[in-house]
């Protein structure tokens, strides 16, 4: 028997206990008659003692012990006479009777502590050993907690959770597809899915009226703090549901984690319409953790003979609760910020709310004291407080100012990470107006469904369309989205059609699904979460890598595997790609 207890288990009360322990070294300490060595697993830590006079040559083994050597010992639970209050184990030690080196261990490339020495290029490289330190220990432990609650509350409700295939055709689900080839269909290739989308679409089709899945995800897509090109989804489908129903039914779903998993009770989740969002935040998944809206100070400023705001389609302001502390220095930092290409704004205004109610701009040539008054009354800015202004076409100022705006949420310690505010985001637009194909793209996807109320405008203005389209976003962060389907072959094949697919194309793809609808498709509807993403904001960290065992670094590539990598030409060859790639070149 290797162990009977774990490192994390023993307490005052096994004092005089026989046990057996294995696990790793943390570290040892040589005090000349006493050695100590901190063994550990993933339950904790228990402190071995070796007494030089009790037994001298078992001492000696214990002084050669390195780190991360795989150890096995005997010994006897005893009272520490200098007890760690900081761990579980802290009031015990063992006085060892016998060990057994398991396994030796190479010094590791980096220290396994909770603040290790190592860079993030070594502990990826090296990442099973960067797996063993506890804050990677604990956010794949939230991980899978938050998987079995997903599972608790969806049984509980009835979902059965089905597998989808891997090896699929492409759905387009606006990225690339990763694609494999079939060496028994030379020439032909399947694709990884980008979500489950069409299969869980024809389970509604068979009957299986609630479904959901974990399940992994391929998009071959730039890569960011939030992004993996696999990526998880907790994802769900209902049938004979309306938009209500799914709401419902999913905030639920997250209130119920965010209680089982981090015992908070989530406020109510908020709901606002898409067109809300851009006008008062510039942003389609607004952070509400603060207010600072957006005021549209555009007809107030024009006309005073300063030329950059005539010349904008737009100017908008945000008033800054107590800005008016930041330094002069300040300011122009946050100047350079939004002149980063990232943000890519021309420059900055602002404008002083003193104590004495005075009024300083840096654009004062221009606007007397009575006119940035009128700025103060629009932004409902109080003493104390800076108004900044940016200007130039509509589109670009929202999303420069939704820069700006949580940058000084941040700056001015607004986004606290243990406040959670969720938001429901309604009525997206079904279409989208893609200027490089010059064509309509699906804002969600080609399946969801367009509001009843906006039908006729599918032919007359199809932009004005309002799809059953929403997204969950916490704390600034889109965790889930989905959509009421069309389930009715007619409106599916006029949404290829509005989307530029030609007949042939659209029963290319998607005859398969146009074919299900015609034996009796119930209405339905669903949605699905970024698994990843829900632990990032449970675990309170930027990057969903932390909460991946072995995650993609930014260029897509696993360097502890070394991945992707060339396949040999014998492989190629019976793929049927061998001749190809060298015509290719
Ligand atoms: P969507 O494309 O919005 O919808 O994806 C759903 C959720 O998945 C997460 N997500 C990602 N997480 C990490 N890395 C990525 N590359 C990544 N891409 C997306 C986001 C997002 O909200 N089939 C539809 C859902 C439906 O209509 O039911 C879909 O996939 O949190």
């Amino acid at each position: 028997m290797y162990r009977s207890h774990t490192n994390g288990e023993l307490r005052i009360e096994h004092v005089n206990q026989e046990v057996s322990l294995s696990g790793w070294v943390q570290k040892s300490r040589d005090l000349g008659g006493m050695t100590f060595v901190d063994l550990r697993d993933r339950y904790g830590i228990t402190q071995l003692a070796f007494n030089e006079e009790i037994n001298s040559s078992l001492s000696d083994s214990a002084r050669k012990l390195g780190r991360e050597f795989v150890i096995q010992i005997k010994g006897t639970v005893k009272e520490r006479s200098s007890k760690n209050k900081n761990i579980a184990t802290g009031e015990i030690e063992i006085e060892v009777t016998e060990l057994i080196v398991l396994n030796e261990s190479k010094t590791p490339p980096f220290t396994i502590e909770d603040k290790t020495d190592g860079g993030d290029e070594l502990r990826m490289k090296y990442r099973y050993l960067d797996l063993r330190r506890n804050p990677v220990k604990e956010n794949l432990m939230l991980r899978h907690k938050i998987g079995l609650a997903t599972r608790n509350y969806m049984n509980n409700l009835d979902f059965l959770e089905i597998e989808t295939p891997f090896l699929i055709k492409s759905t387009p689900e606006g990225a690339r597809d990763f694609v494999v080839p079939s060496r028994m269909n030379e020439g032909q290739f399947y694709a990884l899915p980008q979500s489950p989308q069409t299969f869980k679409q024809l389970l509604m089709v068979s009957g299986y009226d609630r479904y959901f899945q974990i399940v992994k995800c391929f998009r071959d897509e730039d890569l960011r703090a939030d992004r993996q090109p696999e990526f998880t989804q907790i994802d769900c489908e209902m049938a004979f549901v309306e938009q209500e129903d799914i709401l419902q039914t999913f905030e639920g779903l997250i209130q119920y984690l965010f209680s089982e998993v981090l015992k908070v009770t989530l406020p109510d989740v908020k709901r606002m319409t898409y067109v809300d969002a851009m006008k008062n935040y510039g942003s389609d998944k607004p952070d509400i953790r603060f207010d600072m809206k957006f005021k549209y100070l555009t007809e107030l400023v024009k006309g005073k003979d300063f030329k950059i705001f005539d010349e904008a389609e737009e100017i908008i302001a945000i008033n800054v609760e107590g800005g008016n502390k930041l330094t002069r220095k300040e300011i122009d930092k946050i100047t350079d910020y939004v002149k980063t290409p990232q943000v890519g704004a021309k420059g900055l205004i602002y404008c002083r709310v003193n104590e004495d109610g005075t009024l300083k701009s840096s654009v004062d040539k221009f606007y007397n004291q009575d006119e940035l008054a009128k700025w103060v009354s629009t932004c409902d800015s109080k003493p104390g407080d800076l108004i900044f202004l940016l200007s130039g076409d509509t589109i670009k100022a929202q999303s420069q100012m939704n820069d700006l705006r949580l940058h000084m949420g941040t700056m001015m310690e607004l986004r606290d990470g243990k406040t959670f505010a969720p938001l429901w985001v309604l009525d997206f637009p079904l279409l989208e107006w893609d200027e490089d194909s010059n064509r309509f793209h699906a804002m969600h996807h080609p399946f969801t469904s367009p509001k009843k109320e906006d039908f006729d405008l599918l032919e007359s203005d199809p932009g004005k369309v309002r799809a059953n389209a929403y997204d969950l976003v916490i704390n600034g962060v889109e965790i889930g989205g989905g959509s009421i389907r069309i389930h009715d072959r007619d409106i599916q094949s006029r949404m290829f059609d509005l989307l530029g697919f030609t007949k042939e194309e659209a029963e290319a793809q998607f005859g398969f699904l146009m074919s299900a609808f015609e034996y009796g498709a119930p209405p339905h509807g669903g949605i699905a979460f970024g698994f990843d993403r829900i632990c990032s904001i449970f675990g309170g960290s930027e990057s969903i890598r932390d909460y991946i065992a072995f995650p993609k670094n930014n260029s897509g590539r696993d360097v502890m595997i070394d991945a992707p990598a060339n396949v040999d030409d014998a492989q190629l060859d019976e793929l049927g790609l061998k001749l190809d790639i060298s015509l290719e070149k």
